[in-house]
């Protein structure tokens, strides 16, 4: 009799873990509000209650000016965009990341140049990332994987001695902070999503915080389609509508308010897993970096061992874990595996270049392939809302799955 919960056997946890997003009477109050109100829309930019959250958020982050829009992906985009940042221009980006990263670049007109990962955070390799730059190279984008910062010490420098701007996507980081500063508060821009799975959301909507008037400026006049924003209102942009309504900022105020709660538990609860975690065999822990002096995790990532599972690769293995009751995800494919070419960038001067830089067959990223492709394990954030019993239901389902990996792979 197969003993795994995909094979038939009884689920470790079948009650699963609590719900997301969080959300009770104070949700419905505020959205009633803005119904009774009439004022449901972005416009005039910004909207009252997208005027409050983003200040709130800004300061919570430890930057000077928030900017909120419709997601986490036109956020960068914008970011880059308000940098003068276009056609011709190079981007650096980690080879593991969300699409949104190296789209934002491409929307606004750049070459992404893909960066393997540091295999002890699975954020930007700043030595690739170095090596990379080139005199087109205008920004570099670290991205702040899972439970960890890219190391901010290593990208400040880097940039500032290359005149490089930064943008930080932090979709996966609200409320971490490295050396007591807080995430998407070190560069030019810090992007955040508030889409429905993360950390702090109104089902869509993104935040763009810096510490620039005039780049705020800008950013706010590049969401609405270019109104101008200047005191005297002299200075057009060439924007989209990416404004967010006010609907969803004011759950954004919501779920500000019960953030650091919920900030402190799960990161309480990964540090038991860490503990617990540590005697399971074939599983590789990341332990957050040192620097990261307020930790906060959208998923939290292990590294499994193919040989330790009987062969079993991370996505067989995330299945077995989400029969067991425990989310998991295999997470983010390399860049590698992207069909990354735009036929409308082939008209640009640079065209033969671009395409070559983007043909997948030319890429190569051991690091973020391994991660990506057989090895990395993304914990849900809500397996660690769930007190001791919810991290010791994970760790024993970990340890079942590795323990009875043979039926995973058995014919
Ligand atoms: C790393 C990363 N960057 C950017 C995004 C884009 O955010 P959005 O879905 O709000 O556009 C996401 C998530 O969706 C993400 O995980």
């Amino acid at each position: 009799m197969a003993e795994l919960a995909i094979r038939g056997g009884a689920p470790v946890r079948p009650q699963g873990y609590p719900e997301w997003p969080v959300h009770d009477e104070r949700d419905v109050e505020a959205v009633a509000a803005v119904v009774r109100d009439g004022r449901w829309g972005g416009f005039p930019e910004p909207g009252p209650r997208a005027a409050e959250f983003a200040a709130r958020f800004a300061a919570y982050q430890g930057a000077a000016h928030g900017v909120v829009m419709s997601n986490g992906t036109v956020t960068m985009e914008v970011a880059l965009k308000a940098l003068g940042i276009g056609w011709g221009d190079e981007v650096l980006v980690p080879a593991l990341t969300f699409a949104a990263t190296p789209y934002a670049a491409m929307a606004a007109g750049a070459l992404p140049v893909f960066c393997d990962v540091d295999p002890s955070t699975l954020t930007i390799d700043p030595e690739q990332a170095e090596a990379a730059i080139t005199p087109r190279t205008r920004a570099i984008m670290p991205v702040h994987l899972g439970h960890q910062m890219a190391d901010m010490d290593r990208v400040m420098e880097i940039a500032r001695r290359h005149s490089l701007a930064v943008v930080e996507d932090c979709a996966h980081a609200h409320g971490q902070r490295w050396r007591d500063r807080g995430a998407g508060a070190f560069g030019e821009f810090g992007s955040f999503s508030h889409q429905s799975h993360k950390l702090l959301t109104a089902g869509e909507g993104g935040s763009l915080l810096c510490d620039d008037e005039e780049l705020a400026r800008r950013a706010h006049s590049l969401i609405d389609c270019g109104r101008p924003k200047d005191p005297e209102g002299r200075h057009y942009t060439f924007g989209a509508n990416y404004r967010l309504g006010e609907l969803h900022a004011a759950l954004l105020l919501v779920a500000l308010e019960r953030f650091e709660a919920q900030r402190a538990e799960r990161a309480a609860n990964a540090a038991l897993f860490q503990k617990l975690a540590a005697g399971i065999p074939g599983v590789r822990l990341l332990p957050p970096d040192e620097r990261i002096t307020r930790w906060s995790f959208y998923r939290y990532v292990v590294l499994i061992d193919p040989e330790a599972f009987a062969g079993a690769g991370n996505a067989l293995v995330c299945q077995a874990l989400e029969a067991e009751g425990v989310g998991a995800w295999e997470g983010y494919e390399p860049m590698s595996r992207y069909d990354l070419f735009q036929p409308g960038l082939s008209r640009l001067p640079v065209a033969v270049e671009h395409a070559r830089r983007l043909d997948p067959a030319r890429m190569s990223f051991p690091v973020a392939e391994r991660a990506g492709l057989r090895e990395a394990v993304y914990l849900d954030e809500n397996v660690f809302r769930a007190g001791a019993a919810g991290v010791e239901d994970a760790i024993e389902a970990l340890a079942k799955v590795q323990r009875q990996a043979a039926e995973l792979t058995a014919a």
